[in-house]
């Protein structure tokens, strides 16, 4: 009775040994399986006009990939640099000297204007072909209190121009009230001559 009864516990541990193996091979499998992937932290990046801004990616690859960014606006749609980690850089003309691109396959762009807004394609490549993409929108905004500061002296101006004219009205009504007067006067003094005149008559 007992060495069966321990057979069966045996055969029992086996299994459920078997079992957490094939468990743990699957799991370590899956990982090998996706050979490649991208992540992208923040998909939606605002900025002001003269920053210097990355956009952030992290991809997993088992060789070195080749990396390639292009910037996607109503103007069209341009190739920033296609780079291979540890191997070549290839910057286009326009972006040389303000695009870097890091190990991890993040972009640095230095003194961003307006033309800089738009979608950010980023495409990782591994030897076989096999591709991941990924894109970032990128806002650049004016600066805001420049706006704010003109709309004030704006303002300003305007505000002094009318008081300006507010003052000129008044004077004019002023001098229009004097000049009535004084001709009133005049008429009422010459008819009371006239009148005396008459009199004396
Ligand atoms: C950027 O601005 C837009 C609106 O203009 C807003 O919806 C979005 O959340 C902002 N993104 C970040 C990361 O601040
Ligand atoms: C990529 O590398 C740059 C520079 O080393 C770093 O600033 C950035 O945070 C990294 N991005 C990610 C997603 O790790
Ligand atoms: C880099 O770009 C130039 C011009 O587009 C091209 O002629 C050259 O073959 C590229 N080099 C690599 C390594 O891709």
């Amino acid at each position: 009775m007992r060495p069966s009864g321990c057979l069966q516990n045996f055969r029992q541990s086996v299994r459920l040994g078997v079992l957490a193996l094939c468990l743990t091979a699957g799991w370590t499998f899956q990982p090998q399986g996706e050979e490649i992937s991208l992540l992208i932290s923040q998909p939606n990046v605002n900025t002001t006009v003269g920053q210097d801004i990355l956009l952030s990616v992290a991809y997993t690859c088992k060789g070195p990939p080749v990396i390639e960014w292009k910037h996607t606006s109503a103007r069209g749609t341009s190739k920033i640099v296609e780079c291979r980690p540890g191997s070549y850089t290839n910057v286009s003309s326009s972006y040389e000297s303000r695009a870097k691109v890091y190990e991890n396959g993040s972009l640095l762009l230095l003194n961003v204007n307006m033309r800089d807004s738009g979608y950010y394609l980023v495409t990782v490549r591994e030897e076989l072909g096999i591709t991941v993409y990924g894109t970032i929108l990128l806002n650049v905004y004016e600066i805001i209190y420049e706006d704010l500061h003109f709309v004030a002296v704006f303002f300003a101006i305007l505000t002094a121009v009318s008081a300006i004219l507010v003052c000129l009205m008044w004077l004019c009504n002023k001098s229009v009230h004097l000049i009535q007067n004084e001709r009133h006067q005049l008429r009422e003094s010459s008819t009371e001559a006239t009148e005396l005149q008459m009199m004396g008559c």
